[in-house]
């Protein structure tokens, strides 16, 4: 196994152990409101999100198995963004992580509820911390500015509006920016506070890692392959959403990945006093990834 598959196996691996832990101390009630809070929580995924910060913390040589809680948060607040995003009235997407979306497991109104308890969830875990210090208040900030009305949110109502509309370059950049990119920056950001790092290089990293992650997302969705990827695929030209395939073809999207695989490297490389080899990776794998 090579350097960097190690590693992503050793972050998850933490990071599993602490979210299991956390889903077998719910007990919140009705008892369906837990089980389908554990389902989507625990149904699996790539665990980008909490493996970016944690492997931003080890990469400023933090102790990373002391902040686990806050990577349980950021997966949260995730897992909460992706049931809503499935339900019949945003993207209507059946399949999620290889098994039936939560509004097919639980009915619709226990989807709603299911996100709106995980997103709360991830608040009450970031109130847990900050007794710790100032720095975690702001780490808690990045969090919850990146997941709401400036960021995720805002991303997704764009999303909506330009759905069966026309739009350029820049409407693509702004939906991809708020939809995907600012819950991917903010755990490569979140780290680096909690670090006491410049901020500034990580967060142009990160930002560009998230417009190359739903890049690949957008061109996954047409030639990925439905049981690496556990969606429903081909679902972006059915609903007629603006995505880089529909603003500038395959040929011309698989080249714009390339070269915003490229930018990442280029930012990572002004970031200093950080260990970037697995970020570097990192960057490759997103570029090059199947699911
Ligand atoms: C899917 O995110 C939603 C997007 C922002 C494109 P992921 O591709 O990280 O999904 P999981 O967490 O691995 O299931
Ligand atoms: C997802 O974008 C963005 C979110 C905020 C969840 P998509 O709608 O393209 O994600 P998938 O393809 O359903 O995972
Ligand atoms: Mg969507
Ligand atoms: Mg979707
Ligand atoms: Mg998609």
């Amino acid at each position: 196994m090579n350097f960097f598959t190690q590693k992503y196996n050793e972050y998850q691996k933490a990071f599993v152990r602490a979210l299991s832990e956390h889903c077998a101390q719910m007990d919140f009630r009705p008892a369906v409101l837990t089980e389908s809070m554990r389902y989507s929580l625990l149904l699996g995924g790539k665990r980008v999100r909490p493996v970016l910060f944690l492997s931003t913390l080890d990469a400023y040589k933090q102790d990373y198995r002391a902040e686990l809680t806050l990577a349980v948060a950021i997966e949260s607040v995730h897992t909460y963004s992706l049931i809503h995003d499935d339900l019949p009235a945003i993207d209507n997407d059946d399949f999620r992580r290889g098994q039936a979306s939560s509004h097919k497991a639980f009915g619709e109104a226990n989807a709603i509820l299911a996100g709106d308890a995980l997103l709360s969830y991830a608040f009450d875990l970031l109130l847990s911390v900050c007794g710790r210090g100032e720095k975690y208040l702001a780490a808690a900030r990045e969090l919850s500015q990146a997941a709401g009305a400036e960021g995720m949110i805002s991303g997704q109502s764009a999303d909506l509006l330009y759905t069966g509309k026309t739009g350029g370059r820049e409407e693509l950049k702004y939906i991809y920016r708020n939809k995907t990119g600012k819950l991917i920056a903010a755990p490569v950001v979140m780290g680096t506070i909690l670090a006491e790092k410049d901020v500034a290089p990580m967060r142009a990293f990160g930002d560009s890692l998230g417009t190359l992650f739903q890049l690949t997302d957008d061109i996954l969705d047409v030639k990925g392959e439905k049981k690496a990827m556990g969606k429903t695929l081909g679902k972006d030209e059915e609903e007629d959403k603006l995505t880089c395939v529909k603003v500038f073809g395959m040929e011309r999207s698989e080249r714009l990945a390339d070269e915003y695989a490229e930018k990442c490297h280029s930012y990572l490389n002004e970031v200093k006093e950080a260990d970037t080899a697995f970020l570097t990776g990192l960057i490759d794998m997103v570029r090059n990834r199947n699911h």
